[in-house]
């Protein structure tokens, strides 16, 4: 029998205990056993809740519990949710978790702690909610190279842009409809400016390249300065409007970057709307793949994190699961300058009209007293110049994916 604990019960840590109870006939025929909660460790009580009476307010109880071989870290945050997980490690307990947070700046070492003592830590969960995506590319897709990986990552962002290009509201009515909703946060910072999926595609990076780079140090731009205009002209050009985390191989090098893309409609990601994530792999030798569904959410991300358990609670070897990752330095990195897309640029329709020619503009739309183009293929150091070069300054500039 497995006994396992569930670090905090918000809304992915009561989905963990929900899928367990609902599913647990077709779970203990998966493991060919038991699996027990038999802690929730949270600050508050649930006396109403039917796990109620398995609440705990002591880390300790479960540290010093020989029975506890697993631990669900569902606290979100970096502390005490990842000093929690290193001493569950430490004391020869596996621990899975959806903690992006955590994994981005921690994984190195909590995979390092996790081998050392013959457990493990899994975090399927952390990169598109209930999509498997961190199995697949760890195992199915082990005999690739991978040369990139784009994705939708962030559940909020989307359905924030989705909704400026569907229902035609601004970025603060839309964040206030996602905020109604539920999805954005009161604070929405995390989601907004691009940082939660600078997490994510950090991870991503980190198990196809070996090399966890700070999520701190990639060049992350969010969507708070989209525009209604930026959509539209989007849309006449034939693109959707998405904020994408990409990384990709650069010889030796790791390049990752988040930032709002225009996605043509020959990407499968053009179509990925509202709530829903993406993700397309491209590697060598399967070529191109894509995986989809819920990104977010109290059932869909509890899904992935009882996967984990599931693996572990049925697994008599002890098998780390993924690559070893070590923390990237700063050689690791490609220089972002290099770096080559095509972008489109809009500008104030009084502004001297031989820019269209300074970038060798393929297609121009003049609207509402701007115009918009798509320029040539630049790398970042090239339209940096180009645009020191001139004296208007574009009204807004997006990466074309
Ligand atoms: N805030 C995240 C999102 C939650 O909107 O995608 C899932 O990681």
């Amino acid at each position: 029998m497995a006994s396992m604990a569930i670090l905090g019960f918000g809304v992915v840590g009561s989905g963990v205990a929900e899928v367990i109870t609902e599913n647990l006939e077709i779970i203990k025929k998966r493991i060919n056993g038991e699996l027990n909660i038999k802690y929730i460790l949270d600050l508050r009580d649930f006396p109403d809740s039917p796990f109620g009476n398995l609440v705990t307010h002591d880390f300790n109880t479960i540290l010093n519990d020989p029975e506890i071989t697993i631990v669900a870290e569902m606290m979100g945050g970096s502390h005490p949710a990842y000093d929690f997980s290193l001493a569950a490690l430490k004391a020869g307990k596996s621990v899975v978790t959806s903690n992006k947070e955590v994994v981005s700046k921690f994984g190195v070492e909590l995979l390092r702690v996790a081998r050392e003592n013959n457990v493990r830590y899994l975090f399927e969960a952390s990169v598109g909610g209930g999509i498997p995506i961190i199995r697949p590319l760890t195992s199915d897709l082990a005999a690739n190279d991978i040369n990139s990986i784009s994705g939708i990552l962030n559940g909020t962002t989307n359905y924030i842009l989705t909704q400026m290009a569907e229902c035609n509201a601004d970025f603060e009515a839309a964040l206030k409809d996602a905020q109604a909703k539920g999805y954005a946060e009161a604070n929405p910072s995390a989601d907004v400016d691009g940082i939660d999926a600078a997490r994510k595609i950090v991870i991503l990076a980190s198990l196809a390249y070996g090399k966890l780079i700070n999520p701190d140090s990639i060049y992350t731009e969010g969507i708070s300065k989209i525009s209604l205009f930026d959509i539209e002209a989007a849309k006449e050009f034939g693109y959707s409007l998405k904020l994408i985390g990409h990384c990709e191989k650069d010889g030796e090098k790791i390049l990752a970057l988040v930032c709002p893309r225009l996605v043509p409609s020959n990407n499968p990601l053009h179509t990925v709307s509202d709530v829903f994530n993406g993700i397309l792999v491209d590697a060598n030798m399967l070529g191109q793949s894509m995986f989809y569904g819920r990104g977010a959410g109290k059932l869909p991300t509890a899904s992935a994190v009882v996967g984990d358990i599931i693996d572990i609670a049925k697994s008599s070897v002890n098998d780390p699961c993924y690559p070893a990752i070590e923390n990237a330095v700063a050689d690791d990195v490609a220089d972002f300058a290099s770096y080559k897309c095509r972008n489109m640029l809009v500008f104030d329709a009084k502004a001297d009209d031989k820019i269209l020619d300074a970038f060798n503009a393929t297609q121009a739309i003049v609207k509402d007293g701007k115009v918009a183009f798509i320029t040539e293929v630049l790398s970042e150091k090239e339209l940096s110049d180009k645009l020191a070069l001139l004296k208007d300054s574009p009204l807004s500039r997006i990466r074309l994916i």
